[in-house]
């Protein structure tokens, strides 16, 4: 059908934690995917490999007392076990402490240094004197320098929001030991990322990224490209830079080169072209599949460390949202984060498989699990609606027909309307459009069950002479089930392989016009495909992982501690959010200093009907007398926010790029207060 060769990765989940459900977005994503161009006849491969370097990982080692080299292999097991039980099939796992990562890791980087990419100075740094080692932000604890949070870390305050650089930690402490720490000189090696500004600029509107990805790197090429730090010191789990000793690579710099070292150890094994691949002139398609947190690292140092060191870049990353359940952020305490191994304990993986496939699309929006909507949805769509059709008709086959379909397909233009429909719905896995693959694929399985609602087979079945009729209809129906069953493949690879051996089929490629329904076959006696999501199931899920939050309390490095990343893009809102904000035109009646704040002023504002008070972050812009009298938007159906000054009841938008520059309304724009905006 088609000659495409396609190499896919998912990011590398860190050796650190278990796989979760948020995981399981992008490699179920991942893995739809690759199935769907495998069932087309394309050659795709699809390589994966856990991400083994870095502080966090040696720490938790260090905490179980075992070395890292020990923890990962065991760590990597689990997750291939996990993913593997999904039904997410890799052609190749790897580790990214392995030889070929090592070789690659040493030649990007050598090949980026003699091209003049790699510079290196020194610089100052937390340093914990009784661990004997620099401190990565995340590991500094202290109060914040804005609000004065206690416990708070080095990269940020999770109370006031406030980032800041762990320097600024008033009365910093250690993580690991509790120490103060020290500040220390020591030189580091830097990626000069600003090299590739053009390069980048150019690559990242050329089509390789989703429209709202481009437009946030859009922003970040704005912004200017500042030198990235790729060197750690010792001691540090991973690979020593070729010509530092006591350097190790950054696990950042390392990882990604993880994606071509699975690949090369996928080829020696398979006899496969490496360089073809991976050459810079290469023809085939790369893809990284990868979640909305680490596009820095994908869309901008990646392609330039793959330019710069004369490999190819990829033809497209494929950025998707975040997982939240039941509409909140994943929770211990709530039971909602939930470990891949804890769901399945209790219920079948093709249940999710189908949820998330009816709930992803192409772009970068997070994805809830509703546990009322995901019983529902399995339910009535795979249950009721495409499992349904196959036992509503097979007892007829097997009692009356002996297991074998009639010699005609009655319903031929039923049967084509389905195999019409191959195009659009292959487009719709092209394009990662799943949510829309499902709609199609289930009002096909609507006709199905409407067809045989008007036929009544239960109740030919009990006419004399009707023989030959019930066999058509009930044939026809299989071969219908049969189509529904090719285009959920990609999606439920069980379920569809124990439908093929039902239909006694070889698995099912990709249907085409050429497809013909069966006809005079032998089938095989039918055993229930697929039953009900019962609600203690779920209930019980939420129970164990409430359960192992107890288990891990005293050592809740279970979540994994993510390096330093960027910040997420904001997702689209829709019309009915937007349509619910509640922005008026407010008169700025008062405006005071706050103690203990230099960000923040307390407003007293009138929205018309009534007064408010809103603490607005415009100080760096503001005397506060200058504010008497001004107009601005704010935002009066904002839930109020507790703050440590007090509370405050809306939200002032004001635009511009910060400190001295932020721009209210004036009084001679005609607006007034308690006007509405839309
Ligand atoms: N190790 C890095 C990736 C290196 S790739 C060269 C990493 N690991 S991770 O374990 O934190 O995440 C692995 C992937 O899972 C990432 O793409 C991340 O975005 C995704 N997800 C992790 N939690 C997620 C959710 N809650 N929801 C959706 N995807 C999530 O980042
Ligand atoms: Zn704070």
């Amino acid at each position: 059908m088609s000659d495409r060769k396609i190499l896919v990765t998912s990011a590398l989940p860190y050796a650190n934690g278990p796989i979760h459900l948020g995981h399981l977005v992008e490699y179920i994503q991942t893995d739809i995917w690759v199935r769907f161009q495998k069932q087309r006849g394309n050659a795709c491969y699809f390589v994966c490999a856990d991400d083994t370097h870095g502080t966090p990982i040696m720490l938790k080692a260090d905490s179980l007392g075992i070395p890292p080299e020990e923890l990962i292999v065991q760590v990597g097991k689990d997750h291939l076990a996990d993913f593997t039980e999904f039904g997410v099939a890799f052609d190749n796992y790897h580790s990214t402490h392995s030889e070929e990562n090592k070789t690659f890791s040493s030649l990007i980087y050598t090949r980026l240094r003699d091209a003049g990419h790699i510079s290196s100075r020194t610089i100052t740094q937390a340093f914990d004197p009784v661990k004997n080692m620099f401190l990565p932000d995340r590991f500094i604890k202290g109060d914040c320098p804005k609000c004065g949070a206690k416990e708070q870390y080095g990269d940020g305050c999770e109370v006031c929001g406030a980032t800041y650089s762990p320097t600024e930690l008033k009365n910093a402490v250690s993580a690991i030991s509790g120490e103060k720490p020290i500040e220390k000189d020591s030189v580091h090696y830097f990626f000069n990322l600003a090299d590739f500004t053009q390069m980048l600029t150019d690559w990242t509107r050329a089509g390789h990224l989703q429209p709202e990805v481009k437009n946030k790197l859009a922003e970040w090429l704005d912004g200017g490209l500042q030198q990235w730090d790729i060197s750690r010191d010792a001691p540090y789990f991973g690979f020593e830079i070729p010509d530092a000793p006591g350097k190790y690579f950054y696990v950042w710099l390392d990882a990604p080169i993880g994606y071509m070292a699975s690949f090369k150890n996928l080829c020696d094994k398979k006899a496969l072209n490496f360089d073809e691949f991976w050459a810079k002139d290469s023809t085939t398609e790369l893809y990284h599949f990868i979640g909305k947190d680490i596009i820095y690292f994908h869309a901008l140092f990646w392609p330039a460390m793959l330019n710069g060191s004369n490999f190819r870049t990829p033809s497209a990353i494929f950025a998707h949202g975040f997982l939240t359940v039941n509409g909140e952020k994943m929770s211990k305490s709530r039971g909602t984060f939930i470990t891949a191994r804890t769901y399945l304990d209790h219920l079948n993986p093709e249940y999710l498989r189908y949820y998330f496939a009816a709930k992803l699309s192409a772009g970068v929006d997070d994805i809830d699990l509703n546990f009322d909507d995901f019983t529902q949805r399995v339910n009535s769509d795979l249950v009721g609606k495409v499992v349904n059709i196959a036992s509503r008709c097979s007892g007829f086959i097997n009692k009356r027909f002996a297991n074998t379909l009639s010699a005609n397909c009655s319903e031929t233009e039923l049967f084509k309307e389905f195999i019409a429909a191959n195009e659009t719905i292959a487009n719709f896995f092209e394009a990662r459009e799943f949510g829309k693959a499902m709609r199609e694929i289930m009002a096909l399985a609507d006709k199905a069950n409407q067809y045989i609602d008007e036929k009544k087979p239960w109740i030919i079945a009990k006419q004399e002479g009707q023989e030959s009729e019930l066999h058509e209809v009930c044939s026809t129906s299989l071969n219908l089930f049969r189509l529904l069953a090719a285009y959920l493949k990609p999606v439920l690879p069980a379920l569809t392989t124990e439908a093929e051996s039902f239909l006694n089929i070889e698995s099912q490629t990709w249907p085409t016009i050429d497809t013909l329904p069966l006809t005079h076959h032998q089938v095989n006696d039918f055993k229930p495909l697929l039953t009900r999501v019962e609600a203690d199931k779920i209930t019980a899920i939420v129970e164990a992982s409430k359960d192992n939050l107890e288990k891990t309390a005293s050592t809740v490095k279970a979540e994994p501690i993510k390096e330093k990343q960027f910040e997420p893009i904001a997702d689209t809102i829709d019309f009915n959010d937007f349509a619910k904000l509640d922005l008026r035109i407010a008169k700025i009646l008062k405006a005071d200093n706050i103690e203990g704040s230099d960000k923040l002023l307390n407003l007293t504002v009138d929205i018309g009907d009534e007064t408010r008070t809103i603490f607005a972050g415009i100080k760096s812009a503001y005397a506060p007398e200058d504010l008497e009298g001004k107009l601005t938007l704010v935002i009066a159906n904002l839930a109020p926010r507790k703050m440590r000054f007090g509370t405050s009841e809306g939200m002032v938008l004001a635009a511009g790029p910060g400190d001295k520059e932020i721009f209210i309304l004036s009084p001679d724009t005609g607006a007034t207060a308690g006007m509405r905006v839309k």
